[in-house]
């Protein structure tokens, strides 16, 4: 791995891992200009694929799309869409060889990546100073070199492994205890229930409504004695109000970004008119940071950063300019150009360039404009968050995520995907951006199930939780105004077909957490595109199924769809899964097939000679056991299987057992490092014959 610095580069703090990274002489194969901008341009050749850019919209292959690096509160994520909230500027070039680049500059980045010009890329950088990053080798070499030089993904708690339910918002303590009753009435999966911007006295950060949650204290611990955790959710902006702690402390301190004049500067989101904390400046960072421990101390094991691109509705300036435009229009005929100005002026209001240039942040004593940085902010918010947990809870592994985010604050917290919505083609774009946020470090990450946005069906909503059952983050989460969306509020068919889903989610539990656990250590991505394994030239072109270690996701991503098309590059076993206990397991031969799977069933492929151990399905992660587990499997010879399994809690260093069977007429069982107690054990042989029964470690 090697880097090429073009000017002075900031230092973002994205990469800290330089051991085997040297100085490059060179940035080829790209051609440099550097005027006014900094560009790069590369031919692309006829059959390169682009794999990467993290969170984004369009396929696994980014070819042919423009996309800008620009964290961005846009909710409604169309196809036409160049910015989400993550500024995730690593991407593979795959050819006859294969080179990684990562474009580390804190501000706009425009990626061309094939739009203009069909055999053109096109970088734009717009500044003058950036580091670029080259890295060599395999695909997956090229990854884990990478993920080795930003370093390991935090560690978020077991139980937020778990089904987490969400809406914006349960308002009430009593509506929460609610939500908690029915799922318990209705045999549910349950661990965390979420507190959107409505908990808050007024929207103020770290504050709790005592009218709506009084006793919070004894709440929290009473929701825990169910096995519920509660997790609120923390704003980038804070409320302008006399005598409120943090607008005191931070004025005070001079912890807020301020403006040309050096006053603080006024931006407005939930609470009305807002400072926004200076999160490049470490000082704030620390001061914030302590601030989440109000809520720990009262028993809150996790929380969501949000609003941190930073989301600003409007600026004064904004807003003035916007009503004098409106009153000099009162009364005249506007035509064409006129009417849509003024319309412009105020769609265009919120999340302004202009005011991402309004604001200023000390970084090392040295003043920096918001604009030149922006897509370090929510990052450093959730670092704020992060090394204060670290500082005040070393032992303590505390849930953390973000909505805006840069390469590099997965150390700190990982990300939900933002505002989606209730439509299948957003189930689709979750199934396609899982592989790209793994390659920019996000492990622990996830959709909002079901979508945010719109009207979700129980349809979309069963069929995006068979695929979200793989997703590490598996939250179900909507907006205010949408149809209720927990799965015990549908009718009973469809709640019966949730449970199953959720219970096998629980079940899958200890193998999500040991496959993240393991595979952050050595660097790995959980999700991988087909081509990322199989070399064969189909494989390069699947957009539609993913791998998630040794198993082949499938998932039917369709309205009204009785099965899907799949593409197999090897045998496999087709596991088609109604529940825990019902499903089937079918020899495939390597090549396309048409795969049924009824509204109620999750089909899940099976490499040769991969095991899997399930545990057994319980309501709380916290209840699972390790004792008995189920392995399901495909052999031919031999397979090995390995489990992590640690406290779950703390940083305390955990076990990993190995299990393998072995296969010569008939199953051999071995077990190193024992954690379980036996083996229930359904395992497919290439011969197309059963194995069931159960080991006695
Ligand atoms: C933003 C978040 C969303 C949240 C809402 C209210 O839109 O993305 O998840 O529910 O704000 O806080």
């Amino acid at each position: 791995m090697k880097y090429f610095d073009i000017g002075k580069p900031f230092n973002t703090e994205a990469v800290i891992n330089y051991e085997h990274i040297q100085v490059s002489e060179s940035i080829k194969p790209f051609d440099l200009k550097r005027d006014e901008s900094i560009v790069l341009t590369y031919k692309m050749a006829k059959d390169e694929i682009i794999y990467g850019l993290g969170e984004n919209m369009r396929g696994i292959n980014k070819r042919g799309g423009i996309y800008e690096s620009f964290c961005s509160d846009d909710p409604t994520h169309l196809p036409d869409r160049k910015s989400l909230y993550g500024a995730h500027n690593f991407f593979l070039i795959d050819g006859i060889k294969s080179l990684g680049i990562f474009i580390d500059f804190p501000s706009k980045v425009t990626f061309d990546m094939g739009f203009t010009h069909p055999n053109e890329m096109v970088i734009t950088i717009h500044g003058l100073d950036a580091r670029v990053f080259l890295i060599e080798g395999s695909k997956n070499e090229i990854v884990h070199k990478f993920l080795k030089a930003i370093g390991p993904s935090y560690l978020p708690p077991k139980w937020a492994f778990g089904y987490q339910q969400s809406r914006w918002s349960y308002e009430t303590a009593d509506k929460i205890k609610e939500i908690k009753d029915t799922f318990n009435e209705k045999d549910m999966p349950l661990d965390t229930i979420y507190m959107d911007i409505d908990y808050m006295d007024d929207f103020k950060n770290f504050t709790i409504s005592e009218e709506r949650f009084p006793n919070f204290k004894n709440f929290v611990q009473e929701m825990k004695a169910d096995g519920i955790r509660l997790i609120p959710i923390i704003d980038a902006g804070c409320k302008i109000e006399k005598d409120y702690e943090i607008y005191e402390e931070g004025i005070e301190n001079n912890y807020y970004c301020l403006n040309e004049k050096g006053q603080p500067f006024v931006g407005a989101v939930w609470p009305g008119k807002v400072h926004f904390p200076d999160f490049l400046n470490q000082d704030a960072r620390r001061w914030f940071g302590d601030h989440y421990s109000k809520l720990v101390d009262l028993g809150i094991d996790g929380f969501w950063n949000d609003m941190n691109e930073p989301a600003i509705f409007y600026s004064e300036n904004g807003l003035n300019e916007a009503i004098d435009y409106a009153i000099n229009s009162k009364g005249k005929n506007l035509g064409i150009y006129d009417f849509f100005t003024l319309k412009d002026k105020f769609m265009a209001m919120a999340n302004n360039d202009q005011d991402y240039k309004a604001f200023y942040h000390q970084v090392d004593g040295k003043r920096y404009n918001h604009y030149d940085l922006h897509n370090l902010y929510g990052y450093n918010m959730t670092r704020a968050a992060g090394e204060g947990f670290l500082r005040n809870y070393p032992d303590k592994r505390i849930l953390m995520f973000s909505r805006a985010s840069y390469i590099g604050m997965h150390r700190y917290g990982g990300i939900w995907t933002g505002d989606n919505h209730a439509w299948w083609e957003h189930l689709l774009l979750n199934i396609k951006m899982m592989p790209s946020l793994n390659m920019c470090g996000f492990k622990y990450s996830g959709a909002d199930i079901g979508g945010f946005g719109a009207h979700s069906s129980s349809e979309l909503l069963i069929r995006w939780s068979q695929f979200a059952m793989f997703t590490p983050l598996f939250r179900n989460h909507s907006a205010m105004g949408t149809r209720i969306q927990e799965p015990v509020s549908f009718d009973d068919e469809t709640v019966d077909t949730l449970r199953h889903i959720l219970k096998f989610r629980n079940a899958l539990v200890s193998h999500i957490y040991s496959q993240f656990m393991m595979k952050n250590k050595t660097y790995e991505m959980l999700f991988k595109p087909l081509s990322f394994e199989y070399d064969d030239p189909a494989s390069k072109n699947v957009e539609d199924q993913i791998l998630f270690g040794d198993l082949m996701l499938m998932p039917v991503y369709e309205a009204n769809a009785k099965g899907r098309y799949v593409y197999l590059p090897k045998d496999y076993v087709v596991w088609r899964i109604q529940s825990f206990e019902d499903y089937r397991m079918d020899l495939y031969m390597p090549g396309h097939h048409y795969i049924e799977a009824e509204l109620n069933e999750t089909i899940i492929g099976l490499k040769k000679d991969c095991l899997i151990l399930l545990n057994q399905p319980e309501n709380r992660v916290d209840d699972i056991s390790l004792d008995r587990m189920t392995c399901i499997g495909y052999i031919e010879n031999e397979a090995s299987y390995q489990l992590y399994s640690d406290d779950g809690e703390t940083f305390e260093e955990g076990q990993t057992m190995t299990v393998t069977i072995t296969y010569d007429k008939q199953l051999e069982f071995s077990v190193e490092n024992p954690l379980c107690k036996e083996i229930v054990y359904d395992v497919m042989t290439s011969d197309n014959r059963r194995h069931k029964g159960v080991y006695h470690v």
